[in-house]
């Protein structure tokens, strides 16, 4: 399938989704939301494809935000559309997603692009990566997760420092907050995070995709996390993943999972 604003690579069971609008710093805009969400789908039922991870076109930007020429004269209404479906066709849809997905942070992540690479599962950074959500600065708020999953991941206090100052945050002041777990040299970046990929599809997809709907349960209203834990852990024991990765063990060898 073509894409007019993403590029996909597909090699040894790992996917990298590119977000390819450079000259925009690619921004996002309806269209590239709309190819993200097609190609993601589509990666993640293709049981070939293991892991995903997702970056921006250029050494200059990750992705520089929701593009602000789209919305500039929006309604309250539109506005408020604008976030609702943005949310549910890519940002909530890639953190939900079975396969997981990694954010090689290549440059400015602002905006909706930070808050793109907070809905991925894991975030790594190249040295010179600049992130903030400098919404506040245009009028606006964070529309997709943001004002949610900031606090999550580097704690309420720094979160509204980070939002109401619409300030960028270094790299290395990125790694120290945990809003990304590795900062590598940009040359190294992409193959730093498919080795990552790597080291993650060696493991059950069957169980690595159970992982991730327990750890995000805990995040999710009226959930109890400890519960959807002991299900998904009991649903382990019914998957060939589990008799091949514990016979494995006992009989000394790699495990080969199916994911079945
Ligand atoms: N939406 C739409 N277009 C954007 C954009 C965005 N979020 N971010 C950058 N662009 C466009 C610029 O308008 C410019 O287009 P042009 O060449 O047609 O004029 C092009 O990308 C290059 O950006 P430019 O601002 O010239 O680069 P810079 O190096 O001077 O500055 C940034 C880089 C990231 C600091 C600056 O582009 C910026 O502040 N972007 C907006 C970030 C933002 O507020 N995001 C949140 C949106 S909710």
């Amino acid at each position: 399938m073509n894409y007019e604003n993403i590029l996909i690579a597909i090699e040894n069971s790992v996917a990298t989704i590119t977000v390819n609008r450079p000259t925009k710093l690619n921004a996002l805009n309806k269209d590239t939301i709309n190819d993200l969400h097609k190609a993601i789908k589509l990666l993640t039922k293709n049981a070939e494809v293991r892991a995903i991870v997702l970056t921006g076109s250029g050494e200059k930007a990750f992705v520089a935000g929701a593009d602000i020429a789209e919305f500039s004269n929006f309604s309250i209404k539109e506005g408020a559309e604008l976030a609702a479906e943005g949310q549910e066709k890519l940002f909530d849809f890639i953190e939900n997603s079975k396969t997981p997905v990694i954010a090689a942070i290549n440059g400015f992540a602002l905006g909706g692009g930070l808050e793109l690479a907070m809905a991925c599962h894991i975030r790594v950074a190249s040295e010179n990566a600049k992130m903030g959500l400098p919404e506040v600065s245009l009028g606006l708020i964070p529309g997709y997760g943001g004002t949610q999953r900031l606090p999550q991941l580097i704690g309420k206090g720094r979160a509204m420092e980070m939002i109401m100052t619409a300030e960028m945050m270094t790299a290395q002041d990125a790694y120290r907050t945990g809003l990304v777990n590795h900062v590598v040299p940009q040359a190294e970046l992409l193959e730093y995070c498919i080795g990552m990929a790597h080291r993650i599809i060696k493991n059950s997809p069957n169980a690595i995709s159970k992982a991730i709907k327990a750890v995000n349960a805990n995040f999710e209203e009226g959930k109890d996390g400890y519960k959807t834990e002991i299900k998904a852990f009991g649903k382990c024991f019914g998957t060939q993943d589990f008799k091949e990765g514990t016979t494995a063990f006992l009989e000394k060898r790699k495990a080969v999972f199916t994911g079945k």
